[in-house]
Order: structure tokens, then sequence, then C-alpha cells
């Protein structure tokens, strides 16, 4: 029957924030969690992209969740860099993400790219929380390492809490000051109206727990029926970036959200002279760290299944545009899916 056609894809997550603030320690937080619990095989790490599966969630978030409370297979992290000069990468990631995690620097507050990242999750109406990042650099802080966030609080002297509270407090004054109401993660009740605020660490894994845990109930909650798709379909995506790849020439960075793109595919992408036809040569995925040197630097793979990040050498890339749309054609008439393109 059709119902068991329909297959739930992973929810995209969008990491932004003000530079420096810790969003690529927080994605390496959680990574290096999955090598410690021996999940290091599980983790892919893509373009860009990582995906974490909903049994290594659960292994890093232990008892704050019950894998089988779940049907969404995990999350796809797209970490972004926060330095002023990159704001269309932000706004690709934010157009392109299902949820987002804010990260702030619990002591910094509010920056002009926190501001941004704000603006453009308001823009594009994606759901997100904040990840209150570097609580262990509150004087006094006595770390916890993993540990979950009210477990580390319990652990604080009256005045280390106290501190943190005000700097909490000011974040979340500063998140109403732009029209979000926002409280604790633990108070809020209807995460489509308010942002959860999760207090974390990416140096010490305090909190992280939570944080997966509320990113993948929001998911389950808010995303399930937006996550259906057909995964054997064929393949949409977003070119994130235009790359030279040794041995493969101009080559696109992509994210497919949807369906399945083949090593033999038919694709259509948006290009600066409208849209390119073109066939896909090799799908590529960066090896391990450990398998570079004997290996090289890709392994081709036969399909990706959203959601995904991939690297795809075709011909005649080389005016294709970051941001731009990448289709698969599959049966469909070619005419019909470069208009869709055009449409973009
Ligand atoms: P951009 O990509 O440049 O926007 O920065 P980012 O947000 O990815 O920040 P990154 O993860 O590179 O961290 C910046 C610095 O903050 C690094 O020196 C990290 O080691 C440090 N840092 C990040 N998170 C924490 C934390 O929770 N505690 C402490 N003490 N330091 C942290
Ligand atoms: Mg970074």
């Amino acid at each position: 029957d059709d119902e068991s056609e329909a297959t739930l894809r992973t929810p995209i997550v969008a990491v932004l924030g003000h530079v420096d603030h810790g969003k690529t320690s927080l994605l390496d937080e959680i990574r290096g969690s999955a090598v410690t619990e021996g999940e290091s095989g599980a983790i892919t790490q893509h373009i860009g992209a990582t995906a974490v599966p909903l049994d290594v969630i659960s292994e890093i978030a232990g008892e704050l969740v019950d894998p089988t409370d779940f049907d969404l297979p995990g999350l796809l992290f797209i970490d972004t860099p926060g330095h002023h000069s990159f704001s269309t990468l932000r706004s690709r990631g934010g157009a392109l993400a299902d949820i987002a995690i804010l990260v702030v620097d619990v002591n910094d507050g509010f920056q002009p790219q926190t501001l941004e990242a704000v603006d453009i999750l308001a823009r594009t109406q994606t759901p997100f929380i904040v990840a209150a990042n570097k609580i262990d650099t509150v004087p006094g802080w006595n770390p916890n390492d993993h540990a979950p966030t009210q477990q580390t609080i319990d652990a604080q002297t009256d005045r280390v809490e106290r501190d943190l509270n005000e700097n909490l407090y000011e974040l979340i004054g500063d998140l109403s000051d732009n029209d979000f109401s926002a409280d604790m993660y633990w108070r809020v009740q209807d995460f489509q109206n308010n942002i959860g605020v999760v207090p974390v660490s990416a140096e010490t894994g305090e909190g992280i727990p939570d944080l997966l845990t509320v990113m993948m109930g929001l998911s389950q909650r808010y995303m399930k029926e937006e996550m259906a798709v057909d995964v054997n379909g064929p393949a949409a995506g977003t070119v994130l970036e235009v790359t030279d790849t040794q041995g493969f020439g101009t080559t696109v960075d992509a994210i497919i959200y949807d369906g399945t793109i083949r090593a033999d595919d038919e694709i259509v992408v948006g290009g600066v002279e409208g849209p390119i036809v073109t066939e896909v040569r090799a799908l590529l995925r960066p090896r391990p760290l450990e398998e570079i040197r004997t290996e090289g630097q890709f392994e081709q793979v036969d399909a990706v299944a959203a959601a995904d990040g991939i690297k795809i050498a075709a011909p005649d890339l080389d005016d294709a545009m970051a941001g731009a749309p990448i289709r698969v054609v599959g049966d469909r008439d070619v005419d019909d899916v470069i208009e869709e393109v055009q449409a973009e």
C-alpha cells in the first residue's frame, strides 16, 4: 500500500551564530562523543554536513532519549561560518534548514551576526532553539563532562548558578527585544511559539544530551509530516558550493533534501547563464581522515538518498551557481525540469 512507500527523511539542521561562538566546536563535540561511544563508523562526515543517526543520538543523550519514541532517522547538521563576510552562505544554510540551532556565547551575548541569523530564521520561518554555549567559562565553573544540564547546574555553587542565570536571562531579554518569546527549554511547552534556550558547553560536552534531545523532540513533533518523502523518487537539492576537485574539474557540493541521486543520472543545475543540463559522472564522499593517505580523498558512491550532503562531478558545471537548485530528471520531460529550475 501507499503508506509503506513514504519514508521519513533526516531533518536538516542549520547551525548559525556569531563568529567564534562555538558552532564548529559543538559539531566536533557531537562527532567526538560518537567516536567515544565506539560509533565513529556511524558518523558520516560530508561536505559541510554531519549526519548523526538516531541510535548514536540516543547513546549520547543517554537516559534523555528513548529511541523507540522516535521514527525519524537522525539529524543532518549543516555548519555555517560566522564571519560577517559570509552572509550568503548563512542565508543559504538558513533557507535549506528544516530547523536550526542558534549558537550564542553565553558571556558574549547577542552580537551582529547573531542578529543577522535571527533575521534569516524569522524570514525563512525556520523553527530554532538557542544553544547558550561556553557555560564552562562562567568563573568558578565546576565541569562535569558530558553531563545533562540540570545535573551539572545542580553541581555548581549558588554564586556560579546565579551568574549563569544572569547571562541566560540577558539572552532571553535580547531574544524578546527581537520579538521572540523565549525561556529556558525545560519551561517551554509550545516550541512553535516559544524559543527554548539550552545551556551547553562544546568544550566539556555539558548539556549536549539536552541539546540533541530537544532537537530530536522538536523534529518529531513538528516536522514529521514535512519529512515524509519518496526517497526513491528523483532527487532535489541545493548547491552549497562550486569547487575544483582534483581529477574531476569543476564539481558542486550539494545537499540533497528529497529523493535519490544516482551516479549516472541526468541532472539540471541552476547556472549563471540559465539552467545547465548535464549527466552525473561521479558522486564523491570525503573519506575518514585515516583512509585518505592510502585510498585518496574521496570515495565514489553509486547513489545518495535524502537528506545527505554529496560532491557531484559532472561536465559543464563551470557556470553552476552556489545556492541554485539541482534536480534529477528521472523519467520526466527534461523541459519540465528546466522550467522548474528556472522558476526557483
Ligand atoms: P566561526 O566558524 O569562525 O564562525 O566560529 P565558530 O562559531 O565555529 O567557533 P569555533 O567552534 O571555531 O570556536 C571558537 C573558539 O571558541 C575556539 O577556540 C573554541 O575552542 C572555543 N570554544 C568553543 N566552544 C567552547 C566552549 O563551550 N567552551 C570553551 N571554553 N571554549 C569554547
Ligand atoms: Mg566554525
